[in-house]
């Protein structure tokens, strides 16, 4: 049986460089291996938890009413072998598209649970593969990168293995070879997916 990998595709824009690394990537994911479950965020129509929405997941969470198709996003991504983002860098993280797809995630009883000892996640998936591109010189790592904290710290939550950063970064920088940095990045996006086809 394929395995099954959730692309959730954070693209913001046409002629976006991170798709690059996302094409890269998929090209060397041995399709006969995994098939693949695209989320478009952008054709998605998310909003914030608030409100009406907000009031809803709480009386649908009280009544343990899991079934309802607000948290299907939540069990496609618990049951998902591998997680691929692909989203650009901003304001030192990631759009808040992402953040609302998180709060759709984050579902007890789905992709998580708690007892007296503490929270536990449920997801399915070993590793989430993160794919970015950065206008500036922040190296993953750098205190001004908070995208990849925040993912393995959710990952503490959620169960989903480890977080695999792959950046290109000073994408708008003057003068800078931007080519040859996405090339690069590129050339490990695909690197990683044919080691994970090859496992
Ligand atoms: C709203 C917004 C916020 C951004 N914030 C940052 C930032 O905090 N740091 C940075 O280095 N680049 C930042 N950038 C630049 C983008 O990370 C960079 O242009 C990236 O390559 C865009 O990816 P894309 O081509 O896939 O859309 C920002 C761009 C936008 C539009």
């Amino acid at each position: 049986m394929k395995k099954r990998v959730l692309f959730i595709d954070c693209l913001m824009r046409g002629h976006s460089r991170t798709h690059l690394l996302s094409d890269a990537f998929f090209d060397g994911l041995n399709k006969d291996r995994f098939q693949v479950h695209t989320l478009k965020l952008r054709e998605l129509d998310l909003q914030p938890l608030a409100n009406d929405f907000y009031a809803e997941r709480e009386e649908l969470l009280a009544a343990q009413d899991l079934d309802h198709p607000r948290f299907q996003w939540a069990k496609l991504f618990a049951a998902s072998d591998l997680i691929v983002i692909a989203a650009p860098f901003w304001d030192l993280s990631f759009p808040s598209l992402l953040k609302m797809f998180i709060e759709n995630v984050c579902v007890e009883g789905i992709t998580f649970r708690s007892d007296e000892t503490g929270l536990h996640g449920l997801c399915r998936a070993s590793r989430l593969v993160y794919l970015t591109t950065r206008g500036g010189f922040i190296e993953t790592g750098s205190p001004l990168e908070q995208a990849t904290p925040y993912l393995k710290a959710l990952s503490q939550l959620l169960g989903y293995g480890e977080v695999i950063t792959i950046a290109a970064s000073g994408m708008d920088v003057q003068g800078y070879d931007v080519k040859n940095a996405l090339r690069q990045a590129m050339a490990a996006a695909k690197k990683t997916a044919e080691q994970i086809s090859a496992e």
